[in-house]
């Protein structure tokens, strides 16, 4: 059975690469990308999109349309995540399954950061391992969707 993945990105991930870099690293949204394809590809997926949009009702828009084709979503919500009842219902609602990744460690940041409101829906969380967080959970939803 053919696996496809979405790989969403919130707001100001466009910017990786000059924000913050001591913070999030010297790659940029694109070397993320190459990573992800690369490593999709080795895990058999069929289909992948990976989507930025600084736009929490894009991003709406996007979870429903993996939930209607059946795909798995991996997806750094920046910080929606720490505001959005919109992603929350939205992930519920696709009935996705869903691996949540910030690369920067959040719970060693502000207090403001330590509140997801995506991880009570998601599949599982990875935080703080830097851009490898994001093949990481393309490897968990690999085997998430092979079941
Ligand atoms: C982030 C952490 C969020 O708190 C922040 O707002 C981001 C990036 C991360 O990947 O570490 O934009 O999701």
């Amino acid at each position: 059975m053919p696996i496809e993945a979405f790989i969403l990105n919130g707001p100001n991930l466009n910017l990786l690469g000059t924000r913050e870099p001591g913070i999030y690293g010297s790659l940029t949204l694109a070397d993320i990308e190459a990573n992800c394809r690369e490593k999709a590809a080795a895990l058999g997926f069929s289909a992948v999109e990976f989507r930025q949009s600084n736009h929490e009702g894009v991003l709406v828009d996007w979870i429903q349309e993996a939930g209607r084709r059946g795909a798995g979503v991996v997806m750094n919500p920046g910080a929606y995540t720490h505001t959005s009842i919109a992603l929350h219902d939205a992930i519920k609602g696709a009935s996705v399954p869903l691996i949540e990744v910030h690369i920067s460690n959040v719970h060693a940041r502000e207090s403001f950061r330590h509140r997801s409101f995506v991880s009570p829906v998601a599949a599982g969380v990875i935080v703080g391992l830097g851009p490898l967080g994001y093949t990481l959970a393309l490897e968990a939803l690999a085997g998430l969707l092979k079941g």
